[in-house]
């Protein structure tokens, strides 16, 4: 796909289809109105009809409409306009999409760009357009063996913006649109691949291959490397597996090595069966989404060194299978974890915390100023946000409250979750230093209450990613999430940094 921007009239876009907005009741948007009005009032004919009433993400295509110079016109319907929201935008712009693609149209200018949106910017709906595009648009068809063809695909797309002098701005914007696009399309993949295909391997050859493309480092710590480093409760999820577990760091230098990076921890366990405490068997395929903590983390390195961000990022990702064996973990076992803090595994598929826990003491070595770890933690997550908003959890409130406004801005919701002393007592073994799980109530918050004894030191925050990451049913799928949000709060970062210097 091509991206580019303009300004300039709609009726005077010599393209294939121009996308314009109508509101409820008939409201025109600003650029449909000028439409109309070089139609002579045909818009506003097609709407006394009723053959466009202006709901939210109704599309109606229009061919020759009389004095314009676009082959097509599509409607889409916005909803009414005093609830127009940043929601509502991303929802027009994903039925636009979706109405081209039917199509088959090769290119299209779309003018919802322009639409005025209160407290955001030109910048906003630009990246948020292009982000919404690459959503709609995204297939994971590389497992079949025929792959369905749409009929013309979609080529080219131009945003306008409403003045000349946001075109510079709006370029930007545009690069950061694709780049954040990109990252989630990278991330939905490794989510969608099979196990049998995304092992810990595949991960750290997916780091290794971003390494040789763009200005990363990759470095794969083997089981022996795991081994003489003493990362006890990392090596004891792997005993079960027959795929070699890997620690991926993949680290990003964009600024003086004297400021300390941000670091991002994802969660990669390529299959969870739950090991010796077995799942039951419903739904179990699903697992193989365990890892999208993980491919988060790859698919936001990729976009802050597409971006060459001015700040120094790194990336942590524990990967391993979780399965039973003669050799794996039992209930009742106990280990030592690097930090070596005694651990009792009464429970084998509460393993996210235990290869966690282990790349968060890990990753202490990185001085982080704000460490950041992603885990499709706990089904416990699930019942309490359900696929709406993550988990938030943090040690420290600013850092909680800067994640927040990013993921609201990103579109990419947050809840935020308690971490207090009452919920570690769950935690109590009477053999080990702590037990790994704290039974049935409160099962996301005693997870996060795990993890919060290996960070300590450092300015923390815990997505429970197990909502959001991937969609059940009939649109089964990884989702991407939550790129957006960790590309928001980089790019603040950035900004932030570039207004210091
Ligand atoms: N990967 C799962 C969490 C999960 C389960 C995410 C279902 C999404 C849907 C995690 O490893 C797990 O199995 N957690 C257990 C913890 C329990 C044993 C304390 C869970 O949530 O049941
Ligand atoms: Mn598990
Ligand atoms: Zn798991």
């Amino acid at each position: 796909m091509e991206f580019s921007i303009k300004s300039g009239s709609p009726e005077k876009q010599r393209t294939a289809c121009v996308v314009v907005g109508i509101f409820e009741s008939r409201k025109l948007s600003i650029a449909a109105e000028q439409i109309d009005r070089a139609s002579n009032g045909y818009l506003g004919d097609i709407m006394r009809r009723g053959d466009m009433d202006g709901k939210l993400g109704r599309t109606l295509l229009l061919h020759n409409v009389p004095n314009t110079l676009g082959d097509r016109i599509l409607l889409v319907g916005l909803g009414r306009e005093r609830d127009f929201s940043t929601k509502s935008y991303r929802k027009a712009i994903g039925a636009a999409i979706q109405a081209l693609h039917d199509t088959g149209t090769a290119d299209a200018t779309f003018y919802l760009t322009e639409l005025p949106l209160k407290k955001q910017s030109t910048a906003w709906k630009i990246e948020q357009a292009v982000i919404g595009m690459f959503e709609n648009l995204y297939r994971f068809d590389e497992c079949k063996s025929t792959a369905e063809k749409s009929r013309r695909a979609l080529k080219r797309i131009t945003l306008s913006v409403p003045r000349r002098n946001e075109l510079e701005m709006g370029e930007a914007a545009l690069k950061r649109g694709i780049a954040i696009g990109r990252a989630c399309q990278l991330a939905r993949d490794l989510g969608n691949r099979p196990g049998n295909i995304c092992t810990p391997t595949h991960l750290a050859e997916t780091a290794q291959n971003l390494a040789r493309m763009l200005p990363l480092k990759a470095t794969i710590l083997e089981r022996t490397d795991m081994e003489a480093l003493k990362m006890g409760a990392l090596l004891s999820v792997a005993r079960g597996s027959r795929q070699d577990p890997k620690l991926i760091i993949l680290e990003y230098q964009g600024s003086s090595s004297q400021n300390k990076p941000i670091v991002l921890v994802g969660k990669g366990v390529t299959f969870d069966s739950g090991g010796i405490s077995l799942k039951p068997g419903e739904a179990m395929d699903e697992m193989k989404f365990d890892m999208c903590g993980a491919a988060a983390v790859l698919g936001t390195l990729q976009a802050v060194a597409e971006l060459e961000l001015p700040l120094n990022v790194i990336g942590v990702i524990p990967a391993t299978e979780n399965l039973p064996d003669g050799q794996a973990s039992k209930p009742g076992d106990i280990v030592t974890s690097l930090s070596g803090k005694t651990i009792e595994i009464l429970n084998t598929d509460a393993e996210g915390r235990l290869i966690l826990c282990d790349a968060l003491s890990y990753s202490a070595r990185f001085m982080p100023d704000t460490i950041i770890d992603l885990a499709t933690l706990t089904g416990a997550c699930v019942i309490a946000l359900g696929h709406v908003a993550s988990a938030l959890y943090s040690n420290n409130d600013a850092l909680s409250k800067e994640l927040g406004q990013a993921a609201e801005a990103a579109l990419d919701p947050v809840w935020p979750m308690p971490l207090w002393e009452e919920y570690q007592e769950q935690l109590k073994s009477n053999f080990a230093d702590m037990a790994n799980i704290g039974g049935r109530p409160a099962g996301s918050v005693t997870a996060a209450c795990f993890l919060s004894r290996f960070t300590e030191e450092m300015n923390w925050a815990h997505l429970d990613i197990a909502g959001t990451a991937w969609k059940s049913g009939a649109q089964k799928g990884a989702t991407g999430r939550p790129v957006p949000l960790l590309m928001e709060f980089i790019l603040r970062r950035a900004a932030e940094h570039r207004d210091a210097h």
